[in-house]
This record gives C-alpha cells, structure tokens and sequence, in this order.
C-alpha cells in the first residue's frame, strides 16, 4: 500500500475544505461569519469574554441574556460590541416576566440576530424583532412546531436533540436531524446536541444542516469565564455521567435538565421524596409543593459555573463532555472543529465541489 503524496493529499484536503464551505454555505450567510458554528448560548457563561472569542474566532457568539435586567443587558451588549467588529446575537428566554423591554434592548443596538428560547416563541415577539430589523432565531422541537414557526415568520430554526446540556427535550439529535431536515427547506436550520467534534458536523450538514449550535464543547475554552472547578468537572466528566433530571411523580412536573450527577442531582431526589411524602399527607398544596419542587434548582448554575460549587449546584453538561478533555483557546477549538470536518470529507473522497455550486 503507498502513501498518498503530498501535493496530492494537500488538493485533496484544499477540495474537501471547498465542500465544507458549500456545504454551510447557507449558514455563513444567514450570520455573516466565516464558519457556521453557533455559540451555543450559555446563562452565566455566553457573556462579553467567550461570546467575541467565538465571534473573533469566525464563529457566531451568542449572549446569553438568561435572567439579566434590561440594564444588564444592555450592559452586555454594549461591552461586547466594544471587543468585536464580527456579528453576535442575543439569545433571550421567551417567559422573561420583561420579554419586551429586553427585545427593546435588543433593537436599539441593532442587534443582528435573537434567538427566543425556553418554549413557543410569541408570534408577537417575533413580528415586533423583524420589525426591527433583526433575524429571529426559534427551536423547533418536532416537525409541526418547526413548520409552525416558519409560518409565524422565524429566520431560522435551531433543532436541539436530548444529548445536549441544560434544558432538554425528549428526542434525540439523530432522529430530530431526520424527521426535521428533509422538510424544512424554506429557512436554515443548525443541528444541536452531542457535537463535540467536526466528524458530526459534516455529517449534519451533508443530511441538510445549514451549520451547527454547540454548548458543552466551549465551556473550557480559555476565555470561557466558568470557575475552574465547573472546567475541572468538564475535563474528568464521561457521557454517561451527564444525566436528565429524573421526575419522581406525573403530578409533579419536572422539566428536564441534563447535568452532572452529583450531590445536588441526589439531593434533588430527596426534595421530590419528601414534598410528595407532605404533599399526600395533605400538608402542602399541590400548588405549593410544586413551587418547592421547582425552587430547588434556583440559582444553581451560578454556584456551580460561577463560584464553583460542583458538587451542590448544577452543572449543566451535554454527553459531548467526553469529548471534552483539555482547556483550549477558542480558536483552537475552532480550528480543529474545521480540521477534522475538512479531514471527514477529504477521507470520503467527496471532494468534487457540486455542478450547482461550480455553476455559482
Ligand atoms: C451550562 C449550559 C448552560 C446553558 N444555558 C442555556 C441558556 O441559558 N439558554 C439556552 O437557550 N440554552 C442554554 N444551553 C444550551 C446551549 O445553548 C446549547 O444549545 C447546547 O449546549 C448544545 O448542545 P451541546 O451541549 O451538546 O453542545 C445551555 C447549555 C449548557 C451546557
């Protein structure tokens, strides 16, 4: 068996990157970046820092606005926009008791685009950001619902499988991946959860993807603000250990969280155990023990991201933290990302830019 010759495997590599380009061709359009990765918005940790570090490195950075006041938001915003001259967006919480005044935020920066998390985006909302020049960004967690919001005139779709971190639906990547990309052609749709190297990136993309969100590989990017024990968990953290909330009871709902099992995750069991235990000794309300319930995980990510209390917080993690085994500079992360979709394509041999694309 001889080796392929240089000059030979470096054409390869130069076509293979040409057919990434075309690829998430789509993608850099819609963002106006280079590369047509989002950066997954993170609460706490898709601030200033990590947010123009993915921008700066030619990906799309995201703040993460989460529980922020209008004013501090603002703030975000205008201190992000100081560090780079590359596109952001915002990505706000639909049932933010100020939705409005934090889209009013939004446009008097000219944001470019919002992405509205955390259920069914308002029509109103989104109408009232188009309005205002921004492209709005909703995810779609089943077929009907994405062809929904593509009716109520979202830009773009992200599809979120149940392998990501944080706040999680019940379907995973693959089987969203299939039932959403072949239908939805109108507007770009980017795939989410369990990314964590370029292999699945190409793969999306070649099933029709227009480019890729990722969360949990950026969370030990050097200029990620995390405290270095929530990075220290991600390092040491394998895929099995990054568990959904478990909902002991149906008349208690538990909205799904995939995170780190820990002391906080055991303890959150207890909590359940105990409130149901009152609750059917009728010394609770229902209403009452749901609130408790709920309560619990109340400013847990910040202990865990922030002040470093991985043990009783909550660390949010996708099953792509395997895959996560180092601190790195963004634009390492970034770079290899690329390197190893170019490597995919290359080694496929699919490296004949398409008659469409050729054409222009
Ligand atoms: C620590 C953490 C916090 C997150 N916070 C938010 C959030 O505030 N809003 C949101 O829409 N998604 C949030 N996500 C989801 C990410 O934006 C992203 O969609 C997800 O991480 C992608 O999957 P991956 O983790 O497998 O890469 C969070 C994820 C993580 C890991």
């Amino acid at each position: 068996m001889g080796s392929t010759p240089p000059e030979a495997e470096s054409l390869a590599r130069a076509a293979a990157r040409a057919r990434l380009d075309h690829l998430w061709q789509r993608g850099r359009d819609f963002l106006g970046c280079r590369v047509a990765i989002l950066g997954g918005a993170m609460s706490w940790l898709s601030e200033r820092h990590l947010v123009t570090a993915i921008s700066n490195a030619g990906g799309f950075g995201m703040i993460a606005c989460g529980a922020m006041t209008p004013a501090l938001l603002d703030t975000e915003i205008a201190e992000t926009a100081k560090q780079t001259r590359q596109p952001f967006g915002v990505n706000l919480i639909t049932m933010h008791p100020v939705l409005e005044a934090l889209i009013d935020v939004c446009l008097r920066h000219r944001v470019s685009h919002v992405a509205l998390a955390g259920g069914l985006p308002p029509a109103s909302a989104i109408a009232r950001l188009k309005h205002g020049g921004a492209k709005v960004i909703a995810f779609a967690p089943a077929l009907a619902i994405a062809r929904r919001l593509v009716r109520n005139g979202v830009d773009a779709l992200v599809i979120e499988g149940m392998e990501a971190g944080g706040h999680i639906g019940p379907v995973s990547t693959a089987v969203l991946a299939q039932e959403i990309l072949p239908e939805i052609t109108d507007v770009p749709v980017f795939v989410a959860g369990g990314i964590g190297r370029g292999d699945a990136i190409a793969m999306f993309l070649e099933a029709g993807a227009s480019g890729v969100q990722m969360g949990t590989r950026f969370v030990c990017a050097t200029e990620c603000v995390a405290h270095p024990n929530f990075k220290k968990a991600f390092i040491r953290g394998a895929a099995r250990d990054a568990v959904p909330s478990v909902q002991l009871d149906e008349r208690f709902p538990v909205i799904p969280v995939r995170a780190l099992a820990n002391k906080g995750t055991q303890r959150f069991m207890e909590t359940q155990r105990s409130v149901i235990d009152r609750f059917n000794r009728g010394e609770l309300t229902q209403q009452a023990a749901q609130l408790e319930i709920e309560h619990f995980w109340a400013g847990a990510l910040r202990r865990a991201a922030i002040d470093g209390d991985v043990e009783n917080g909550s660390v949010m993690a996708g099953q792509s933290i395997g895959l996560v085994n180092r601190e790195q500079p963004v634009a390492e992360i970034i770079a290899e990302l690329v390197g190893q979709a170019v490597d995919v394509l290359a080694r496929r041999g699919e490296t004949a830019v398409p008659a469409r694309a050729a054409a222009g």
